[in-house]
C-alpha cells in the first residue's frame, strides 16, 4: 500500500453538471460552463473534481439512467469537453473522477430497446432481469421488492403481440432497469466502458449505488421484518458477488498508471460493514454517510467519528467525510432541521425558519469535516453557503421521488438549484438568459460567488482558508487525537499541531489558549461563541 497515495487525503469537489455553470443558455448547466469555471473550483484549493453522469440520457433521474455509457448528452456537451476537462483540471493540479452508473441503465439504452423488443429468454432479455410474474395470468409482480422511489420494483412490459408479458426489476425509477450482472456481456461491456474513459485520462470513478449490481439468487422476496432496519441483510443489496465485480475493477484501475481509484456510493450501515467495500483489494474509498446522518452534537460527532476511523482503519482504508451532495437536503438547513430529514425530505417536514444559524452550524460541521484525517468530499454550492430551496412548486419539481411517492417525499431538487454566480445577472451568472430548470430564489443574490470571494468572514473566503489550512498543515494525513479537556458540549480534537474545538451548544464558552488558525464565524472576544468551531496552533 502507498501511504501517500493522493486520494487517502484528497478533498474532492462534486459538480452537478446541470446546476453548475450553463455556457449554452438553455437552462441546463453544460460540460463548456464547467471547462470555463475550471479556476474558480481550483481557486477553492481543492485536489479533485467528481463530475456527475453528463452521458446521453433522458433525464429521468437527472442523467443517472445513462442511454449510451461512453459518450455525452448533446444538451450537455461532447466529448471534446470532456477532454478539455480533463486538461484544464489537470493543468490546475485538480483530478477528475467521472460517475459510473453500473446498477441500471436507461430504458433508451439500445440494450434496453432490443430487450422489449425480443422474446421472453432472449439472450437480449438476459442483460437484464426480466422474470414472469406471479398469480393467474401473471399479474403479480415476481416479488415483493419495492423501489427505493417508491412504489413497486417491478413494471410489466407489454410483448411484441400486444399481450401484457413480463415484468423487468428496477430498483430506482422504471426508466432505470436492472442490469443482470450474472450476465457475461454485462461484465464485459463494463471492463470497455471503464478502460474507455481511463483510455480518456480520468483519475478514477464515483461508483453509483456501488452495492446493489448482485441479486440474492432466486429473487427471494423481502422478510417482512426486515423493515427499515438498513444493518440487515437484503436479497437487493450487499450480496457477496458484488465484491468480485469490485475486486474485477480494481485489478483494472490498477493497470493504469497515476493511482487510479474507485469510490463507492453504498448507502452501507452501520460503518463497519460499510468497511468490507474498501478492503485493499476493493475500492479505494466510499462514502461515509453514517457522518453525513449525524447530528451537529459533540457526543454524536465523536461517536462517529471514532467508529469511522476504527472500522476504516480495521482494513488500512482512509476514512472519508461528507456532509452534502445532490441526494441529500444541504447541510446549511438539514443541521438545524428538528427531526433531521434523514431519508429526504417530506412534505411534513418544516421548512427552516432561522436560515442564518443554518449556515453558521453548517460551518462549524464543516470545519470539523476538514480538520478530519482521510478523504473529504464537498457539493458543490456548500462553499456559498446555498441552503436547500424548500418552496419549489409541485408542477416544477423534477425528482422521480416526488411523483412515485404520490408527493410525500418531496425529493432532491431542492439541493440541486443551479447555484449563484454573479449577484446582478440573470438566473445569478449560471448563464447568460436567465433561463433555469429549476428556479433560483431571489434571496440568493446574497450567496453569489461574486458577493462573497475576497469579502472577510463569507462563506466562500472560510472555506477557501480551511482548505488551504488543511493543507498546510496536513491535516488530512495526520492522526486524531480526542482531547478530554473541552468542556461538555465542545467537541475537543488534536489532528498533528492543530487543535480543534466545536461549540456544538448554545451557549458561549472560554477560547482555549493558542493561536487561532481559523474560526468558523465571528469570535466574541475571549470565548467561543454557540455552534462555532476554532482551530488553534498550541
Ligand atoms: C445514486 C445517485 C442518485 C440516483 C440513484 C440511482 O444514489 O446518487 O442520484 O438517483 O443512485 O442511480
Amino acid at each position: 500500500m502507498n501511504s501517500n497515495a493522493w486520494w487517502r487525503s484528497a478533498v474532492v469537489y462534486q459538480v452537478y453538471p446541470r446546476s453548475f455553470a450553463d455556457a449554452s443558455g438553455d437552462g441546463i448547466g453544460d460540460l463548456p460552463g464547467i471547462a470555463d469555471r475550471l479556476p474558480a473550483i481550483a481557486e477553492l484549493g481543492v485536489d479533485a473534481i467528481w463530475l456527475s453522469p453528463y452521458y446521453p440520457s433522458p433525464q429521468h433521474d437527472a442523467g443517472y439512467d445513462v442511454a449510451d455509457y461512453t459518450d455525452v448528452d448533446p444538451r450537455l456537451g461532447s466529448l471534446a469537453d470532456v477532454d478539455r476537462i480533463l486538461t484544464g483540471a489537470h493543468a490546475l493540479g485538480m483530478r477528475v473522477l467521472v460517475d459510473l452508473v453500473p446498477n441500471h441503465s436507461s430504458w433508451d439504452h439500445p440494450w434496453f430497446r432490443a430487450a422489449l423488443a425480443s422474446a421472453p429468454g432472449s439472450p437480449e432479455r438476459a442483460r437484464y432481469l426480466f422474470r414472469d410474474g406471479k398469480g393467474p395470468g401473471g399479474d403479480e409482480p415476481p416479488n415483493n421488492w419495492q423501489s427505493v422511489f417508491g412504489g413497486p420494483a417491478w413494471e410489466r412490459v407489454t410483448e411484441a403481440d400486444g399481450t401484457p408479458g413480463q415484468w423487468y426489476l428496477h430498483l430506482f425509477d422504471r426508466s432505470q432497469p436492472d442490469l443482470d450482472w450474472t450476465d457475461p456481456e454485462v461484465v464485459a461491456f463494463f471492463d470497455d466502458v471503464l478502460r474507455f474513459w481511463l483510455d480518456r485520462g480520468v483519475d478514477g470513478f464515483r461508483v453509483d449505488v456501488a452495492n446493489a449490481m448482485a441479486k440474492a439468487p432466486g429473487l427471494p422476496d423481502v422478510a417482512p421484518t426486515a423493515g427499515t432496519d438498513r444493518s440487515g441483510s437484503s436479497p437487493m443489496w450487499e450480496q457477496p458477488e458484488v465484491h468480485d465485480i469490485i475486486r474485477h475493477w480494481r485489478t483494472i484501475t490498477d493497470s493504469y498508471p497515476g493511482q487510479r481509484i474507485l469510490t463507492g456510493e453504498a448507502w452501507v450501515f452501520p460503518v463497519e460493514r460499510l468497511a468490507a467495500w474498501v478492503r485493499p483489494d476493493e475500492m479505494h474509498q466510499a462514502f461515509n454517510f453514517p457522518f453525513l446522518e449525524a447530528p451537529f452534537e459533540a457526543t454524536e460527532l465523536r461517536r462517529v467519528v471514532q467508529r469511522s476511523l476504527d472500522a476504516f482503519g480495521s482494513v488500512d482504508a482512509p476514512s472519508t467525510w461528507v456532509l452534502s451532495n445532490h441526494d441529500v437536503v444541504r447541510h446549511a438547513s438539514r443541521l438545524v432541521m428538528d427531526p433531521l430529514p434523514i431519508g429526504g425530505l417530506r412534505r411534513d417536514h418544516a421548512a427552516v425558519t432561522d436560515p442564518a444559524r443554518g449556515v453558521r452550524v453548517a460551518r462549524a460541521a464543516t470545519a470539523v469535516m476538514l480538520a478530519l484525517p482521510g478523504s473529504a468530499y464537498l457539493f458543490q454550492g456548500e462553499e456559498l453557503g446555498l441552503p436547500e430551496v424548500f418552496d419549489i412548486p409541485d408542477a416544477l419539481r423534477q425528482d422521480p421521488t416526488f411523483a412515485r411517492s404520490g408527493g410525500e417525499h418531496l425529493g432532491r431538487d431542492g439541493c440541486r438549484v443551479p447555484i449563484p454566480w454573479t449577484a446582478d445577472a440573470p438566473a445569478f451568472g449560471f448563464n447568460a438568459t436567465g433561463e433555469s430548470w429549476l428556479p433560483q430564489p431571489a434571496s440568493w443574490a446574497a450567496f453569489a460567488r461574486d458577493a462573497q470571494r475576497g469579502v472577510a468572514g463569507s462563506t466562500l473566503e472560510f472555506y477557501r482558508a480551511a482548505l488551504a489550512t488543511r493543507r498546510a498543515e496536513g491535516l488530512g494525513g495526520a492522526a486524531l487525537e480526542w482531547t478530554d479537556a473541552a468542556p461538555a458540549g465542545v467537541l475537543g480534537f488534536r489532528v498533528g499541531a492543530v487543535r480543534v474545538w466545536a461549540n456544538t451548544t448554545a451557549d458561549a464558552v472560554p477560547l482555549p489558549e493558542g493561536d487561532v488558525l481559523l474560526a468558523s464565524g465571528p469570535l466574541q472576544g475571549e470565548a467561543l461563541p454557540a455552534e462555532t468551531t476554532v482551530w488553534i496552533r498550541g
